[in-house]
């Protein structure tokens, strides 16, 4: 597995071939995800879902009656697991050649989290369908990649920054860790809005969210932090490095609206 190359390969994939799955190929999937850590040790109680079976629709999916999805309890810091454990999945199906797409929105939420069998307590953060992609988009998956500009990223200097939030970091100055930060950079997000944002502290690298408006509760944004950390130690593991998780706010002035989530001490 080729982590990184994983990373800048990968792209929801909403069109399918409409073919099953390979013989065995979602359990090996489903068996990935019930293996999956994450940062908090929360655990995520996983399923196989058919959209034809559990009479499931989401829109925007053509081609695909697998999904994988994922329940756990409400409880601090969920959003962010999830993301974590959700994107090593995405990352390792994409390793062998099969099409996810993170889906929190555009689905029939309440057909699916009777069929996950949510209780009381309990959230299901995002789903994805699993299959194999189709040679060409949809009309309607190409207009939605445009429509978020699912192409692009921000630039590196607007996400990531050396020492203290007034100074931005360029590639170059980035040194070992410029790899494990493009791969944070290149996430998916939910309507490509990349919350993340990233300063280096000597060892140290501080992961906070700019969330794109103010909320209080359940914030999908926080997933998107989650799929951050996990690109950015996954590439990090590639390179030989370690990462060790620490929830330590280095209390360093953010600007408005910016929450610290996490940190990494990095070896
Ligand atoms: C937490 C999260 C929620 C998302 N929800 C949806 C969704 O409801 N419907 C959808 O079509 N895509 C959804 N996406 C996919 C994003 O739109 C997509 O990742 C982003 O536009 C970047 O495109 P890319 O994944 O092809 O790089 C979601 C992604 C994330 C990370």
């Amino acid at each position: 597995m080729n982590t990184f190359e994983d990373i800048k390969n990968r792209r929801s994939v909403r069109t399918f071939d409409g073919e099953p799955l390979a013989d065995g190929m979602a359990e090996s999937i489903l068996a990935c995800a019930r293996a999956a850590e994450n940062p908090y040790a929360l655990p995520i109680e996983w399923c196989l879902l058919s959209a034809k079976r559990d009479g499931l629709s989401v829109p925007v999916i053509v081609g695909a009656d697998t999904y994988l999805a994922g329940k756990m309890k409400a409880e601090p810091h969920a959003e962010e697991a999830f993301g974590y454990s959700f994107e090593h999945v995405v990352l390792t199906a994409q390793s062998l050649g099969i099409g996810t797409t993170i889906i929190a929105g555009t689905m029939d939420r309440a057909g699916f989290e009777r069929a996950v069998g949510l209780a009381e307590g309990e959230v299901m953060p995002c789903v994805s369908p699993l299959g194999c992609p189709a040679k060409k988009l949809s009309v309607r998956e190409a207009m939605m990649r445009k429509g978020v500009k699912a192409d692009s990223r921000l630039p590196f200097e607007e996400l990531f920054f050396d020492g203290s939030f007034d100074k931005p970091l360029t590639p170059e100055g980035a040194g070992v860790l410029r790899q494990p930060l493009e791969a944070v950079r290149l996430a998916p997000s939910a309507v490509n809005k990349q919350p993340w944002r990233v300063v280096l502290c000597g060892d140290y690298a501080h992961f906070y969210e700019q969330p794109s408006k103010e909320r209080t509760g359940w914030d999908i944004q926080k997933v998107d932090i989650g799929i951050a950390m996990c690109h950015f130690v996954t590439a990090l593991h590639e390179l030989g490095g370690t990462a060790t998780f620490a929830l330590d706010d280095p209390g360093l002035n953010a600007p408005q609206g910016a929450v610290y989530i996490a940190s990494y001490r990095v070896q």
